[in-house]
């Protein structure tokens, strides 16, 4: 039986692999800080281990292991970014990430493939003047680190550099940088929903923000399709191809709703609100390519926004 092996497996986009893991007879172990919260999640259809208990049992764990995916962080846009938030934000991932590699570095090239999520955000912020997208970024974009001092890109280049050292030891490791996932039941989108189901949504600041976005289903797909394509190595961004601007974004969710998309949020309420994370968050984006998926020819369920906004409504 396949056992796969899932940290942060209680969150958004866990809870939906596990599930979907399970229904194709996958043997599923979730790391976690609490096992009382998995239990109650998925109560005996999964094993759960804390990261605490991981280093005594991780020898014997990790045999015959098809997959490691580390989601572990704490949430993002969740609270305000204070520094022990945003403390919290990079030592969750870099931390989850180095016990994860460590424990995994001392099987060398006998442990498990470790898929490790990242984000876009790695490329940096990128604010547009116009309402054409900013020019596209890919894997092979070089990332420099004078370039991007901002948050997001700080903490995701932390937590791909704390792979590295198990990477030389051996390691298979994946990269995933995610764009926004779009999904029912939760990230972004369950976040955005109330507001434009009341006819209340709209561009946010100028709305020439790029917005790179993935759905969920093509996510799980993707997972499935890297594991039988072992010759990618490092970063691979999981996007759609088709990245739009934030006011594209909006009024095709207010299609998809039939609601107007009229009322605009101008920049210094956001700032008001939400400080630092309105900029990094809601005002900038990155235009993101997928040319890792696209030279392997993936075949992307949702390429377009409208039928991935059309579907995570419908599933609603
Ligand atoms: N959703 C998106 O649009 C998106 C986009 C780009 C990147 N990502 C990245 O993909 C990963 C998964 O996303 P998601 O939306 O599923 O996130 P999520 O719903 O916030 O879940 C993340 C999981 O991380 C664990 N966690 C939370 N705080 C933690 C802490 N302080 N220390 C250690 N673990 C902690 C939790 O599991 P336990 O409580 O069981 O420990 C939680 O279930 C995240 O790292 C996120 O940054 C997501």
């Amino acid at each position: 039986m396949t056992h796969r092996i899932i940290a942060g497996g209680t969150g958004f986009i866990g809870q939906y692999l596990v599930k979907k893991w399970l229904q194709a007879g996958i043997e599923v172990t979730i790391i976690g800080r609490s096992l009382k919260k998995i239990q109650r999640m998925y109560g005996d259809t999964v094993n759960a281990v804390t990261w605490d208990e991981l280093p005594t049992v991780s020898q014997t764990l990790f045999r015959n292991v098809e997959l490691v995916l580390n989601l572990a962080g704490a949430n993002i846009g969740s609270a305000r970014w204070s520094v022990a938030r945003k403390n919290l934000i990079l030592e969750s991932r870099t931390h989850t990430t180095q016990q994860l590699c460590e424990l995994l570095a001392l099987l060398g090239d006998k442990a498990p493939t470790l898929y490790n999520a990242s984000a876009v955000g790695i490329y940096g912020l990128a604010t547009h003047p116009t309402q054409q997208l900013p020019p596209a970024v890919d894997e092979d974009t070089p990332i420099a680190f004078q370039t991007y001092p901002d948050f997001l890109s700080t903490v995701a280049r932390q937590w791909e550099f704390a792979t590295h050292a198990s990477k030389a030891h051996g390691v298979y490791v994946l990269n995933l940088r995610f764009g926004v996932v779009l999904g029912h039941g939760g990230g972004a989108l369950s976040r955005l929903l109330p507001s434009f189901r009341l006819g209340l949504g709209g561009p946010i600041g100028d709305g020439n923000q790029a917005f790179s976005w993935i759905h969920i289903d093509d996510l799980a797909n993707i997972i499935e399709f890297l594991l039988q394509h072992p010759e990618v190595h490092g970063a691979v961004n999981i996007v759609a191809p088709e990245c739009v601007n934030q006011r594209t974004f909006a009024k095709t969710l207010g299609k998809v709703l039939h609601r107007p998309t009229c009322l605009k949020t101008p920049a210094w309420v956001l700032h008001l609100a939400f400080g630092d994370m309105a900029d990094e968050l809601l005002l900038s984006g990155q235009h993101v390519k997928p040319k890792r998926l696209e030279a392997l020819a993936y075949p992307f369920q949702y390429p377009r926004l409208l039928d991935a906004l059309t579907e995570c409504i419908k599933g609603k």
